[in-house]
């Protein structure tokens, strides 16, 4: 039987494969490349280097780290490059874009000759698009992330992107601090290349990356400018190559009932992004597996948030890398973890915490009878305004706001939020709910990060920072407030968040996980009747997005790419 690997593998089709193969070592010759290496197992290095993608400004010297690792093992590195996204560069909002990178990775990984592959990412979106891709083609592969950012300094301050950004904006808007030194300020937030170095989504990404088996011990947390940043890569390229020869294990291997809910564990353990509720739902999809928000809730009631990092708590990536990380994280959840559950490097994880360094420090990954807040980072909500659910961080929300009930000031659209919120004739009130829709998945379209409304400036320059507010957007990980996500079904898929209207009295009761609209049935079918879907896009991806993209709850994922068949 002919040796499938290497150059060999996924030949073009010209109705002859020695033809092609033919070719495609003529090329390599044209490149530069001698004979000898064309028996190697081949490994792709996927980079996500973008001019446009600041967060991975690193990325090409970790692909080149990375190929030194795999020549050192025998095999043979080929850099490839795919869709980069980046949060703050990406028109309408990176998550709408997601699925096309999830589908440009699993396209490459089923059609170029590699045996393995090394995936380089870290902001937000772009290590769930490599996870949801690799799952898909189930090409043994190892997620490299780009690593974070070291924490600013400003006048005796540490400062982190995002939550500084977004305190020091609210502090602007509110007119509590002078532009000078707002400006002096921004130059710190990003002093590095690498991710956001709170627990924003690209961190809470890399985190949950790691427990399910992804990467290398470690690789979620060494700082993106770090020397351990360049040694992980080498060691990632090495193992890759392994990888390559042996063809285990693969992502559906990794991808299981007992990795998830790990993962779930460590999202509300870190108090992480409530982004990855989406992308774990779009993740699991791929393997034909569910990711059950009702045990993601349950997991949450006896899981206390130990880690303790902005924006929950005070620290940031760097301090947690150093504090022991993820594998030392493990050991202090040992008896909630399944530990069994295998990852890249051959090791179970915990085979892994029994080798890892015992130190820990307790201020940044706390002990279990002195967590940072006591359970429940993220709850899930239901309710006849959110039939198939909502999210809420509990974490970072004002205790008592979770039980609130007041009336609702309804935004129909990102437009009409930007036009009326700081509006000085705007009716509105602490005790008001502020609602936002036509903002998910469909509606926006792509979902994007508005759900964190800004408090009216009105209200803002009074002292008001927190207030209930809603909508079936998402928030950004580095974000805080009393926000309640993620509402499934969308209004622009028809969800009862289309019918409130403004001084509908919404009730939110978090501990009882309910959101609800105290509106009569009958007031709502007869707005149901009146109510019309809004037009879709109607050329090119936006219009592919609109129409297969499934709800919150199920990832906003394309209903075609789910599944293993
Ligand atoms: Fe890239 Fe925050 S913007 S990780």
């Amino acid at each position: 039987m002919k040796n499938r690997k290497g150059l060999r593998s996924r030949l073009a089709q010209y109705g002859d494969e020695e033809f092609a193969l033919f070719l495609r070592r003529g090329f390599l010759k044209g490149a530069g490349f001698t004979e000898e290496q064309f028996d190697l197992p081949i490994v792709g290095i996927l980079s996500t280097a973008s001019d446009f993608n600041p967060c991975h400004g690193t990325a090409a010297k970790l692909a080149e780290a990375v190929a030194k690792g795999v020549r050192l093992a025998g095999a043979l590195p080929f850099i490839f490059p795919t869709i980069s996204l980046h949060e703050a560069f990406t028109f309408p909002t990176s998550m709408l874009l997601r699925n096309l990178m999830s589908m440009d990775v699993e396209e490459m990984l089923k059609a170029l000759p590699l045996d393995s592959v090394v995936m380089i990412g870290g902001c937000d979106k772009t290590i769930p698009a490599e996870l949801m891709g690799a799952i898909s083609a189930d090409v043994p592969s190892i997620v490299l992330p780009v690593g974070s950012m070291l924490a600013g300094r400003h006048e005796g301050v540490r400062l982190g992107a995002c939550t500084d950004c977004r305190r020091l904006w609210a502090q602007h808007r509110a007119g509590t601090i002078e532009e000078a030194d707002l400006n002096r300020a921004h130059d710190q937030l990003m002093p590095t290349s690498g991710t956001c170095m709170v627990m924003g989504t690209a961190a809470t990404m890399a985190c949950i990356a790691e427990t399910l088996g992804f990467t290398l011990p470690g690789a979620a947390t060494a700082p993106a400018v770090s020397s351990e940043r360049m040694r992980i890569a080498e060691a990632s390229g090495k193992r890759a190559a392994e990888m390559a020869v042996s063809g285990a294990p693969t992502p559906r291997q990794l991808l299981t009932r007992q990795a998830l809910r790990n993962a779930a564990i460590i999202l509300q353990t870190t108090s992480g992004s409530t982004n990855a509720l989406v992308h774990l739902a779009a993740i699991a999809g791929r393997a034909g597996l569910d990711f059950d928000m009702t045990e993601f809730d349950a997991v949450g009631r006896d899981t206390p948030v130990l880690v303790n990092l902005k924006p929950a708590g005070s620290f940031f990536v760097e301090d947690f890398h150093a504090a022991g990380g993820i594998p030392a994280l493990w050991r202090r959840l040992k008896d909630k973890l399944d530990l069994s559950a295998p990852t890249v490097n051959g090791e179970t994880l915990g085979e892994i915490v029994a080798r890892w360094p015992v130190y820990v420090d307790d201020e940044v990954i706390r002990p279990l009878d002195r967590p940072v807040f006591p359970n429940q980072a993220i709850a899930v909500l239901t309710g006849n305004l959110a039939p198939n659910g909502a999210a809420i961080k509990l974490a970072s929300a004002t205790k008592k706001l979770c039980t609130h009930q007041g009336p609702a000031l309804v935004f129909d659209s990102l437009a009409d939020l930007e036009a009326r919120i700081d509006d000085p004739k705007l009716d509105v009130t602490p005790d008001h709910v502020l609602v936002l829709r036509n903002a998910g998945p469909i509606g926006a379209p792509g979902m994007p990060e508005a759900g964190a409304l800004p408090i009216p400036k009105k209200l803002g320059s009074k002292g008001v920072t927190d207030m209930v507010r809603i909508s079936d957007a998402r928030m950004s990980g580095t974000a805080y407030g009393t926000v309640v996500l993620h509402i499934s079904p969308e209004a622009s898929a028809g969800g009862p968040l289309a019918l409130v209207r403004d001084g509908d009295i919404i009730r939110l009761d978090a501990d009882a996980r309910k959101i609800e609209l105290l509106v009569d049935d009958a007031e709502l079918a007869k707005r149901r009747l009146e109510w019309k879907a809004p037009e879709k896009p109607k050329r090119g991806y936006a219009r592919l997005y609109t129409e297969r993209v499934t709800q919150a709850d199920k990832g906003c994922d394309f209903d075609f790419l789910s599944g293993t068949d």
